[in-house]
């Protein structure tokens, strides 16, 4: 059976990569800090879809974490044919902070940890001709919203030059945006739940199947809903001036989202 790993596969968008590959029979590694949601999250993929699941415990923001991930990833004997880089968390900090620590874990967790697990499995995979590899990005790439915003545009042109170094080897590199998802994202950061109207919430399950089915076709980047192509759309053909008056009403309105 193949293996997938899920970083930040125990709640929201992580949790429902982890369902749908459970669901088209991929055993799991799932990773994140939590160890007894981690072996609760096991025991209900394992019962609900009959498939192997380990689990590895580590804070993504912490160097030294992510070697025994790197282990794993590329280890000859076990293949991972899936990595999905999920984890993150919304920031709920100004650029003029004082204290930028939550801003440097953010980018950690979200940027750096991306590009070293990216890397180990573009190796591995690429030594083997096969594999899949699907970073969460957001639609908030789009829109200039704090640090958030530009760490979503660099998972995307990350994802985008993975892709073209890996072209012809057989390794599918690809990004999903999802638009707003209801998580644990929005109270973990501190902030409430925007109040948008019901289009613009994507559910999770369909954030995670259109991803997979995104890269199997071999798109680069996959956004799920039409609603939310067509607001992306928008925004890379409307003038500057208007997108720009439109991230600045965000910013306004609210510090964190997805
Ligand atoms: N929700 C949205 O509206 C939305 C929209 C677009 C994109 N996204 C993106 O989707 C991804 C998942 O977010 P979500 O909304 O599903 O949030 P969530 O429900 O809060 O889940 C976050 C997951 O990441 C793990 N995680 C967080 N920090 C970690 C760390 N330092 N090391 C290891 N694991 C860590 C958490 O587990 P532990 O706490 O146990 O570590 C949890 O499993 C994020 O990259 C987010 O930016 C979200």
């Amino acid at each position: 059976m193949a293996t997938a790993l899920v970083t930040g596969g125990t709640s929201g968008i992580g949790k429902a990569f982890a369902t749908e590959l459970a669901e088209r029979g991929y055993d799991l590694v799932l990773v994140a800090r939590d160890e007894s949601r981690l072996a609760q999250i096991a025991v209900e993929m394992r019962e609900q879809f009959g498939v192997a699941v380990e689990t590895l415990r580590a804070d993504l923001a912490v160097r030294n974490d992510l070697d025994p991930i790197i282990g794993r990833l590329t280890d000859p004997q076990r293949p991972i044919e899936v990595l999905v880089n999920n984890a993150g968390f919304g920031l709920n900090a100004s650029l003029l902070d004082d204290d930028v620590a939550i801003q440097e874990r953010a980018m950690a967790v979200m940027c750096t940890a991306v590009l070293i697990l990216g890397g180990a499995a573009g190796r591995a995979m690429k030594a083997r001709g096969q594999g899949v590899i699907v970073n969460v990005s957001s639609v908030s790439a789009w829109i200039v919203k704090g640090n958030y915003s530009a760490i979503k545009r660099w998972v995307l042109t990350y994802t985008q030059a993975l892709a073209l170094e890996l072209e012809g080897t057989g390794v599918q590199a690809a990004a999903v945006c999802p638009g707003w998802v209801k998580t644990e994202l929005h109270e973990r950061a501190g902030v409430a739940r925007p109040n948008l109207p019901g289009w613009a919430w994507v559910d999770a399950s369909e954030v995670a199947r259109c991803a997979l089915d995104g890269a199997a076709a071999g798109k680069v980047i996959t956004i799920p809903t039409r609603k939310w192509r067509a607001a992306v759309w928008f925004l890379e053909h409307s003038p500057k001036a208007l997108s720009r008056a439109i991230s600045s009403k965000i910013t306004k309105s609210r510090r964190s989202d997805g």
